[in-house]
């Protein structure tokens, strides 16, 4: 995919404030710091335009990224960071949540794991409702750099098994440092877009 612009075009915690026009959107979700702004930059060869952090919680908001002014990627905060506190992740909860349900231009909900690490009770949850939702079901194993190959297809095993993946071509090892597998991620992408 050749990328011609990025931008930041809205930032919203409800309805009101996403983009009104009739774009689709492909949206990340994961666990806080599991990577999800880094891949959205790594996928559009921007170093930070989606802010990212070595701290969990950064991203506190839906973040609407419009790409070649023809498609967004849509960037949320994570899930499953103790150390925000019970209201806060209620909070987000709530904005994830009336986003996914609602939003008749989300073409795709994307599972973010990190590849060293088995994934938790909430990916599981969450990717059971992107499943039952009608969507393809698309993982993408980040990390993958900090890992050897042959650790890799172990990994990838145990994070198909744990998510009930039907189908191992669903989930991609990926690198945001390395760009491992950006293109190939767009051949994925573009029929949904
Ligand atoms: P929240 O917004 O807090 O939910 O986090 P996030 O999921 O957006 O994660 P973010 O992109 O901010 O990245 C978290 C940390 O992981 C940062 O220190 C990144 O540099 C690092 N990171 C992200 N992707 C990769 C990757 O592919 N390889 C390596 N080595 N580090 C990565
Ligand atoms: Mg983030």
């Amino acid at each position: 995919m050749k990328i011609t612009s990025s931008n930041l075009q809205a930032i919203a915690v409800e309805p009101k404030g996403y983009p009104e026009d009739e774009l689709s959107e492909i949206a990340f979700v994961g666990r806080s710091n599991v990577g999800k702004s880094s891949f959205i930059n790594s996928m559009i060869n921007r170093k930070n335009l989606a802010r990212t952090s070595g701290k969990p919680g950064k991203t506190r908001t839906i973040n609407f990224y419009i790409i070649n002014e023809s498609f967004r990627f849509v960037d949320l905060p994570g899930y499953g960071y103790a150390k925000v506190s019970k209201s806060e992740q209620e909070k987000w909860r709530g904005i994830i949540e009336k986003y996914l349900s609602t939003r008749e231009n989300l073409k795709e909900v994307v599972l973010i794991v990190d590849i060293r690490h088995s994934p938790t009770m909430q990916d599981v949850m969450m990717y059971n409702w992107i499943r039952s939702f009608g969507y393809d079901g698309i993982v993408v194993a980040t990390k993958a750099d900090k890992i050897s190959k042959g650790i890799m297809q172990k990994n990838i095993k145990v994070i198909k098994e744990k998510l009930g993946v039907e189908d191992k071509n669903l989930i991609i090892p990926y690198s945001a440092v390395n760009k491992t597998n950006v293109e190939n991620t767009w051949t994925i992408f573009e029929p949904l877009i």
